[in-house]
């Protein structure tokens, strides 16, 4: 099974991007204060020193005591809303396990409280006077849950930007749905209404994520393999119309839509329900069966939710999965096309 490999050539895809984009204006730097404090020349290392804002004071940030033992902490990569619950969520989960404080980036917080308000774990700016972060251990790929506290006794824990571990948030899955990640009740309106307006309150709801547009060509350098082909979504739709009992209605969310329409709006049942990142998300976390492909956004979405989810890529993640829901992976050799070129 394939780990989540070429992690280094996706870390440098996102920065030769990155400084593309900020070099070329696309980014507001507003949104990351302390870009405007980097060195003219950097390294990763400074980037993830800029990222955690060690050196400085924070962003004007109240002072917290100093804590004593060891800490948790999570990078803040430059990501996406789905990385960026997933590096909370593990900092939150990782702390509660090891029974330590977790401390996230002021930015992180910042970003996820637009979508959840129970945000509400200490910032890496209010202990930056501690020095406790500069000496952190990354946390592995494969964590065991019931080794933890073993494994990283006395140590300081950075989880790593991008990473998505399940084990550590599984046993807490329940609470971080309806608690941690609950969404804001605007959010949750607009998903409503959106139901409603699809007349399927009372049928069985199963909401895919379509993942294209930036991640065409992240699939390409990550697994060297084409985004999936319509048929996969065609045939997970049928999994379900066979296995699955009762009226079913299946809601897309996604980032292309154009193509959905030309592809996947064939049977009667399949409906185009996207609207923005937040109501997205939270359609998908509340149905009653997802059908992902790729990206942590939706497997976020398949974690959370309570019924089957089909995905697709052959990674360790979903074999994880696999263990601990109705979580079915589907063949990638049939459904994507492999790409024969060196990234
Ligand atoms: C942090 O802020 C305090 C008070 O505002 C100031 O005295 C101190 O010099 C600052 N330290 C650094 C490293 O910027
Ligand atoms: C943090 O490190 C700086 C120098 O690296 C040192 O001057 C300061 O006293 C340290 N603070 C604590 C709380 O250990
Ligand atoms: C950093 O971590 C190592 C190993 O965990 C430990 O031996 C060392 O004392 C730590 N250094 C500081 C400054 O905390
Ligand atoms: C859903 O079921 C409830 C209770 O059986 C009923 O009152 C309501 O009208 C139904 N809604 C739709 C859209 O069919």
């Amino acid at each position: 099974m394939r780990q989540a490999r070429c992690f280094h050539a996706f870390v440098l895809f996102f920065f030769i991007f990155w400084v593309a984009l900020t070099h070329l204006g696309f980014l507001k730097l507003d949104e990351f204060p302390s870009f405007k404090e980097l060195p003219a020349t950097f390294t990763i290392d400074a980037l993830n020193g800029f990222v955690w804002q060690e050196e400085n004071n924070g962003t004007g940030a109240k002072r917290l005591t100093c804590p004593k033992g060891p800490t948790v902490t999570v990078e803040d990569g430059l990501t996406g809303l789905g990385n960026q619950i997933w590096e909370y969520a593990q900092a939150w989960a990782a702390a509660k396990i090891l029974d330590r404080p977790g401390f996230v980036s002021e930015s992180l917080a910042r970003k996820l409280k637009v979508y959840f308000p129970n945000i509400e774990m200490p910032t890496i700016e209010e202990i930056s006077h501690c020095n406790v972060t500069k000496n952190a251990t990354y946390m592995k790929m494969h964590v065991d849950v019931k080794t933890l506290k073993e494994s990283y006794k006395g140590v300081h824990v950075r989880i790593p930007q991008y990473d998505m571990l399940p084990e550590l948030i599984l046993p807490y899955r329940d609470k971080l749905r309806d608690e941690i990640f609950k969404f804001h009740d605007e959010i949750l309106e607009r998903v409503q209404k959106t139901i409603h307006s699809f007349d399927a309150e009372n049928l069985t709801k199963v909401v895919l994520h379509v993942r294209r547009s930036d991640y065409i060509g992240l699939i390409a350098i990550l697994y060297k393999l084409s985004p999936a082909h319509s048929s996969f979504y065609l045939d997970a739709m049928d999994w379900f119309r066979k296995n699955i009992g009762g009226q079913l209605i299946f809601m897309i969310v996604t980032d292309d839509i154009g193509w959905c329409e030309k592809n996947l709006l064939i049977e009667k049942d399949v409906v185009i329900a996207s609207d923005d990142t937040g109501h997205d998300l939270a359609l998908l976390s509340i149905a009653d069966h997802n059908i992902i492909d790729y990206g942590s956004f939706g497997m976020w979405a398949g974690v959370m939710s309570k019924g089957h989810t089909i995905a697709l890529i052959d990674i360790d993640f979903n074999g994880i999965m696999t263990k601990f829901k109705n979580w079915h992976v589907f063949d990638e050799s049939k459904y994507t096309s492999k790409l024969e070129f060196e990234p």
